[in-house]
């Protein structure tokens, strides 16, 4: 039996004798939260198909030059190394396959299961609701189901959902009693993901933990969120786009904050069954960012563009529901993360053009 506590650190807890299962864990988020659990003592199996936004994708994408293909494939081929180096098992698996997913979730066992697997950024996402549906659905309902089979083994389930189930915030925040009001195939996607947590829990008595992440950051990322296309600008000699002057607001959250938090999640008892906001919690001005960016890079522009009227109205997740059940408490403010970020973005930018000659 675990003697964990809600008032120990996260780098006290312990998952020993856990064997986690991963969908979609080769992913920015998965290999981040792979390594966390390793440390914690889990065995770990991720199946990830890396076809979306991951290793095949950047061999046949035509929009990014040669740098940045060389720097993604570098962060992505990094990932797989650090995984095999921890131990961290992994399998190419597409979850919508229900003969592939059986095969390793019958020969892993897991004791729990971590839902990741999507189409991540809501704007692809619109622009291809078939896949952006199935990936997330079909694969969620085959890992449901192979839980539901082997109930007494898989103690938890966990279901990555996103801030972009609130839709448009009426308040500067939203804590997890407000009701989603979902806008878009992203965000509906995750809020039907949601709905068939609950009712497997209800039905079949599997219990679950829904998280709900924000504007995530952090290094080997390469989704081109604003955080890190801000940073390619400034290295490319190219002007940023500062959408309503800056003035829309994010829930920045650095990647190491939300594993924490993750860990704590399966770790303690409080996690279960329960819907999270895991976020910095306190949002802050998209033109903090680019002020950040200032600092690190002197030269560089910024030019100031209509606020996009397709996006959301955002603010701050509060996390009190997580703080109470989890003892969750994010670490890594922005100016400090974001500058930190910006500094090793610069070195693997330059180490990387070197490489290809364009040093
Ligand atoms: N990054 C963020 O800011 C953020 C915020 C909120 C929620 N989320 C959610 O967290 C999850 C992980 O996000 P991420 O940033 O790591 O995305 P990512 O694109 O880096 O990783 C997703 C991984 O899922 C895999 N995948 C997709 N479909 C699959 C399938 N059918 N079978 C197996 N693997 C499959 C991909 O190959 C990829 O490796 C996603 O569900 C995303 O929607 C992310």
């Amino acid at each position: 039996m675990s003697a964990n506590t809600i008032d120990m650190p996260t780098e006290a807890l312990s998952l020993k004798g856990e064997r986690i299962l991963l969908v979609g864990g080769a992913g920015f988020i998965g290999h981040h939260l792979a390594l966390a659990l390793r440390r914690a003592g889990a065995e770990v199996m991720v199946a990830d198909s890396v076809l979306i936004n991951n290793l095949v994708s950047l061999v046949v994408r035509r929009d990014i030059d040669p740098v940045r293909r060389a720097l993604y494939q570098g962060f992505v081929l990094e990932r797989f190394a650090l995984m095999r180096d921890a131990d961290v098992d992994m399998r190419v698996v597409d979850a919508r396959n229900m003969y592939e997913l059986s095969e390793v979730f019958n020969e892993f066992m897991p004791t729990k299961a971590v839902h990741l697997a999507a189409i991540s950024s809501a704007v692809t996402a619109n622009k291809a609701p078939a896949l952006a549906y199935d990936l997330q659905i079909t694969s969620l309902r085959n890992l449901l189901e192979l839980c539901r089979l082997r109930q007494s083994e898989t103690g938890q389930v966990v279901f990555f959902s996103s801030s972009t189930v609130y839709g448009d915030f009426e308040n500067d925040w939203v804590d997890e009693t407000v009701r989603p009001r979902p806008r878009g195939v992203y965000a509906n996607a995750k809020y039907i993901g949601e709905r068939m947590m609950r009712e497997h829990e209800r039905l079949y008595g599997i219990p679950y933990t829904i998280v709900r992440p924000s504007a995530l950051y952090g290094i080997r990322c390469i989704s081109q969120r604003v955080t890190q296309k801000f940073v390619e600008n400034a290295l490319m000699g190219k002007p940023s786009r500062l959408e309503g002057g800056g003035s829309g607001l994010l829930d920045f959250t650095h990647i190491d904050d939300l594993t924490d938090g993750l860990v704590r999640s399966m770790a303690l008892p409080g996690g279960l069954s329960r819907t999270f906001n895991l976020t910095y919690g306190a949002a802050r001005p998209v033109s903090e960012l680019a002020a950040i960016i200032r600092d690190r890079f002197p030269d560089a522009r910024f030019e100031e563009a209509p606020a996009a009227k397709e996006k959301p109205k955002r603010g701050t997740l509060r996390i009190d529901r997580a703080r109470e059940f989890l003892g969750f408490t994010p670490k890594r403010d922005l100016s400090v993360g974001y500058a930190a970020y910006c500094d090793w973005y610069k070195a693997q930018w330059e180490k990387t053009a070197a490489s290809l000659g364009q040093g």
